[in-house]
């Protein structure tokens, strides 16, 4: 009760000094104190305690990692982390669309840099050794003013691929200019091989490390087909779909919808499920070993489940988190627990990817599935 007030209550500032207090409050440990929940899954050598991460632009420059643990959640993805840190488009660049339970943000990678955040990751390590039950992932993007975005990545998994458990490649913010162009086959290449050389150079050349492509909502069916192709083809782990949307539905209720910028939210779940159904349709037709990471709209149990069922292996919030405050990864942990005793799972990972599309699973998640009945034998 009392957090949801304090959450109301913030919801009254502008949404990047709110932001701001959220982490300092974080940072002071001014958060619930809840007894963790576990759901575990894995990606390769990675452990996962629960299916539930924070997205990136959360934690912009890693000064809140633990906390984030201690709010139920089984993984954070700190970031985007430029080389140098940089200020951003002018504020205002962050608008809330309550009526739509949805923001748009053109931040424009506003951060401290690659340094700094080099720092705090330091003293997380010392602490939590790479390795620890919850995991770490960072998030890397260029800088705007780069003369070689691809000498960016170089230098940024070079230098911070030794603190994370995974690495996650930005392509696909829409308020650096031109950086969605990375998603055609050739420079999605290039990055991708930039990236690497850097873990191959890094102070423990942490070559095993999971690297994840972070990609738009706003792509083709053709370019989805070309990016996996090519993902698989230079043997990355994962996909995290999706980044915020360019695109604005006519039903957005909210005064500021028409703001320049990234949409994210519950508006993002339809399309941001879709892309993400058809991707696992595209790795299940080919028997292709690739990871998902599900983004976008996730604001309840139901939303999660309905991720899982369209193969997402893990799934990240970032905006419900604004509009429910610290209490929503322990409300949707727990509803998680409830769907899965209600079809009778013993582990999440059943029940993922079993649904054909986005609105199967939307029944599967509202009126069960008998799970063992029906699909064990
Ligand atoms: C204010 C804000 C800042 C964000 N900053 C980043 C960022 O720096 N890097 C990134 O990869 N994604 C960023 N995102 C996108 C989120 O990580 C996530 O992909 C997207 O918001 C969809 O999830 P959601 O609907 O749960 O918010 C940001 C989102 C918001 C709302």
């Amino acid at each position: 009760m009392i957090w949801s007030f304090i959450t109301f209550l913030i919801r009254k500032l502008d949404p990047e000094i709110a932001h701001q207090l959220t982490l300092k409050a974080l940072k002071f440990g001014i958060h619930p104190r809840l007894s963790f929940l576990k759901i575990p899954t894995k990606i390769n050598n990675l452990t996962f305690s629960n299916v539930l991460g924070i997205a990136a632009g959360f934690d912009k420059n890693a000064q809140v990692i633990d906390k984030i643990h201690s709010l139920n959640f089984g993984f954070t993805e700190v970031g985007t982390i430029t080389p140098l840190g940089q200020y951003g488009n002018p504020k205002p660049r962050v608008f809330r669309l309550e009526k739509d339970q949805a923001i748009i943000n053109r931040n424009g990678f506003n951060n401290l840099g690659m340094d700094e955040a080099k720092k705090k990751l330091e003293q997380y390590r010392k602490i939590h050794p790479v390795g620890s039950d919850f995991v770490l992932g960072i998030n890397i993007g260029p800088n705007k003013d780069s003369h070689d975005r691809f000498k960016d990545y170089e230098i940024l998994s070079q230098n911070l691929s030794q603190f994370g458990d995974y690495i996650a490649i930005n392509i696909s913010s829409p308020n650096t200019p031109n950086l969605r162009d990375f998603h055609e086959s050739d420079l999605l290449g290039k990055v991708i091989k930039a990236v690497k050389k850097g873990i191959a150079n890094s102070k423990l050349n942490s070559s095993g490390i999971p690297i994840f492509l972070k990609i738009a909502p706003d792509i083709s069916f053709d370019n989805l087909e070309t990016i996996i192709n090519k993902a698989v083809k230079l043997k990355i782990t994962g996909l995290i779909i999706s980044n915020t949307t360019i695109d604005r539905s006519k039903n957005l209720k909210s005064k500021n919808s028409k703001e320049i910028g990234g949409l994210s939210g519950v508006p993002l779940f339809n399309k941001s499920t879709s892309l993400l159904s058809m991707s696992n349709k595209i790795i299940k037709n080919n028997s292709y070993k690739l990871y998902l990471i599900a983004a976008g709209g996730v604001c309840d149990a139901k939303t999660a489940y309905v991720k899982i069922l369209c193969g997402a292996n893990l799934v990240q919030l970032y905006s419900s988190m604004t509009f429910e405050g610290p209490l929503i990864g322990d409300k949707i942990i727990k509803g998680l627990l409830g769907l899965m005793k209600r079809d009778n799972l013993e582990k999440i990972d059943d029940i993922r990817g079993i649904a054909d599309n986005p609105e199967d699973a939307m029944q599967m998640a509202l009126n069960g599935m008998n799970f063992k009945k029906n699909n064990k034998k």
